[in-house]
């Protein structure tokens, strides 16, 4: 079963595409006539052009909203498809769960014409710089370095890239990992924990003593306290980039 047939049954719920990350993406994928979006779950993030999505989780494709683009149960590393089928190929938010990541890459280069655009982050960054992971949840940044990419790895498998930082904004609609940096209770809501795969796969049994941590401080006034530049911000850096190379 993939990982994501159990992780992913609220996905939709509190996973829908910021605007302001698709344009971004949008812009990456330049004037792609057509595009594949591999790990694609629910659909997050498709432009128009999109031919086919491709993803290993029946829970996930079956929450992709009527009238998506065509989608194939699949994993990036055999992706069932000729070589050079598609201008562009997409991986947002994924590679980090294909157990042969190596392997993946070179299906993208395999299936791409002109370009790739990849999302993920550097964990160095994040680990550093997000105050949940590193004030209360180490234990959840310990697990990110198990499975987080190495973004020059990535470059390197890639054949070369170029990164652009993507900015969260403090009201993102996709509540990824750090998506509720200016909104710190959401992460008490287990509804929005269920979206995110860092708590999901650490386990609540291990964040729930920073979790309970949390909750205190944002009662007593001690997290306010401690981040009053947070409030001051529209949008963080936290690590998350985009990865495009032109073929
Ligand atoms: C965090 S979700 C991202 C979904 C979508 N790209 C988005 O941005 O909302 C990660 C997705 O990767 C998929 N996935 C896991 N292993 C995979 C693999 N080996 N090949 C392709 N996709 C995979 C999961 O099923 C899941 O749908």
């Amino acid at each position: 079963m993939a990982t994501y047939d159990t992780l992913g049954a609220t996905y939709a719920r509190t996973r829908q595409a910021d605007p302001r990350i698709a344009a971004q993406i949008h812009a990456a994928l330049g004037n792609a006539t057509d595009v594949i979006n591999v790990g694609a779950g629910t659909g997050s993030y498709e432009p128009p052009r999109t031919v086919l999505a491709v993803d290993p989780s029946q829970v996930m494709l079956a929450q992709r909203p009527p009238g998506s683009a065509p989608a194939v149960q699949a994993v990036a590393e055999h992706l069932p498809l000729r070589d050079n089928a598609a201008d562009a190929v997409m991986a947002l938010l994924t590679v980090h769960h294909w157990p042969d990541v190596a392997a993946g890459i070179r299906e993208l280069r395999r299936v791409a014409r002109r370009g790739i655009v990849i999302l993920t982050w550097d964990q160095r960054i994040f680990r550093e710089r997000f105050w949940l992971v590193r004030e209360y949840l180490p234990e959840a940044a310990a697990f990110d370095d198990t499975r987080a990419i190495p973004t020059d790895r990535l470059v390197d498998m890639l054949g070369g890239a170029r990164l652009e930082p993507v900015l969260v904004p403090h009201d993102c609609t996709d509540g990824f990992g750090a998506a509720y940096w200016r909104r710190p209770h959401a992460y008490l809501d287990p509804r929005v924990r269920a979206g995110i795969s860092l708590f999901a796969q650490t386990g609540e049994d291990v964040i729930t003593p920073g979790l309970t941590r949390l909750a205190d401080d944002l009662t007593t006034g001690r997290w306010q306290a401690r981040h009053p530049e947070l409030l001051t911000l529209e949008t963080i850096d936290v690590g998350y980039r985009l990865l495009v190379t032109d073929l």
